[in-house]
């Protein structure tokens, strides 16, 4: 796409209007700005490789100040370490940008808070929160050892919490934050051996509704991605494919979503390998009996049609609207 300063030749960008719990893009209006966090902050969990890494370079490019945090384990989530961070921080400082690295687990209180903090004592704000660390423990529901579906949880669902609960606090206060939670189309949809992966990704799902709930009187933006992309957690899977499997190519929308234009917020993105789609929990219109009238386990059988047609399905915004 040409730039142009003639404004009548610009690029358009659209405004998002919901109506009946269904947003839509609608209102075209004429092109802003390029898209620059300069005085922002952003916290990005597990940004010593991978997803986090290319969102670590991407808005310290742009004039953020970046908090790159990670433990520096195993994709099991084994070992720690500094080196992850300290290279991506290093990475950031040379090519002009700034960067503070941290190596606390997401996966306590304590360390959640101290990645916050770190974020305020090195560049005294937050407004950007990408909760992106990330381990994988694969096995089938017999075989699954509870630590494994337990050490999961903790990294990815309460990790989440722990690192924003704190920053969400500052954020109130300052009537300000973008928060962005790493789900997977394994916890949206499923996917064999990864019960324990599955629960805490769709697990926060929910923790970013609320988020955009209770965030939205204080311009508080809170959105999910399930990405795909080739990394380290995927490589096994994915083999040698490269191209627009590539992490960079799920840069765009979280960059997009942690941005002051982002219009977005309690909604889900499927990115990866180029595509940029709408995920979304609708509601049927369902079978309604009259009110006296409790129904037979054989009239719910007999109206089953009715309760999963998907025909004018909505989308709720909240759980008063089902
Ligand atoms: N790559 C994909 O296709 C894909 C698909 C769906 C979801 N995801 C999710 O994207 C996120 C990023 O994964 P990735 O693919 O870049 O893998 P990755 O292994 O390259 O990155 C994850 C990072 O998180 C760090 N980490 C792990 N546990 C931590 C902890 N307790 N505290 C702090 N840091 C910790 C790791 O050291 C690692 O650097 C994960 O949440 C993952 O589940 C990835």
């Amino acid at each position: 796409m040409t730039l142009s300063s003639d404004a009548s030749t610009l690029p358009k960008k659209f405004d998002i209007v919901s109506k009946n719990g269904i947003t839509t893009a609608v209102i075209w209006s004429v092109h802003l700005a390029d898209i620059r966090y300069d005085e922002r902050v952003a916290v990005i969990t597990g940004a010593g490789g991978g997803l986090g890494r290319a969102y670590a370079l991407h808005l310290a490019e742009r004039g953020a100040k970046v908090v790159v945090n990670d433990i520096g384990g195993s994709a099991e989530g084994q070992g720690n370490g500094t080196h992850a961070a300290n290279r991506v921080v290093a990475e950031i400082k040379s090519a002009g940008g700034d960067a503070v690295a941290n190596y606390d687990s997401v996966a306590t209180a304590k360390g959640g808070e101290h990645i916050v903090q770190t974020a305020l004592d090195s560049f005294g704000r937050v407004d950007i929160v990408i909760n992106n660390a990330g381990i994988l423990r694969d096995a089938s529901i017999p075989k699954m050892p509870q630590e494994n579906f337990d050490e999961l949880i903790d990294v990815h669902l309460k990790g989440a919490f722990y690192v924003t609960q704190p920053a969400f606090r500052y954020m109130k206060k300052n009537a300000y934050g973008r928060v962005v939670y790493t789900s997977s189309a394994a916890g949206l949809f499923g996917n064999f051996g990864q019960a324990n992966y599955a629960a805490a990704k769709m697990g926060l799902v929910g923790l970013s509704s609320v988020t955009a709930i209770e965030g939205a009187k204080y311009n508080i933006k809170s959105n999910v991605i399930a990405p795909i992309a080739r990394t380290r957690l995927t490589e096994k899977l994915m083999g040698s494919t490269g191209g627009m499997f590539a992490p960079h190519y799920i840069v765009p929308m979280v960059a997009y979503l942690v941005s002051e234009s982002c219009q977005c917020s309690h909604d889900i993105f499927n990115v990866g390998a180029g595509r940029y789609a709408r995920i979304f929990l609708g509601s049927t219109p369902g079978w309604t009996v009259s009110e006296d009238a409790v129904p037979s386990a054989e009239a719910v059988r007999d109206n089953l049609g009715k309760v999963l047609s998907v025909a004018d399905f909505k989308i709720p915004e909240a759980a008063s609207e089902v």
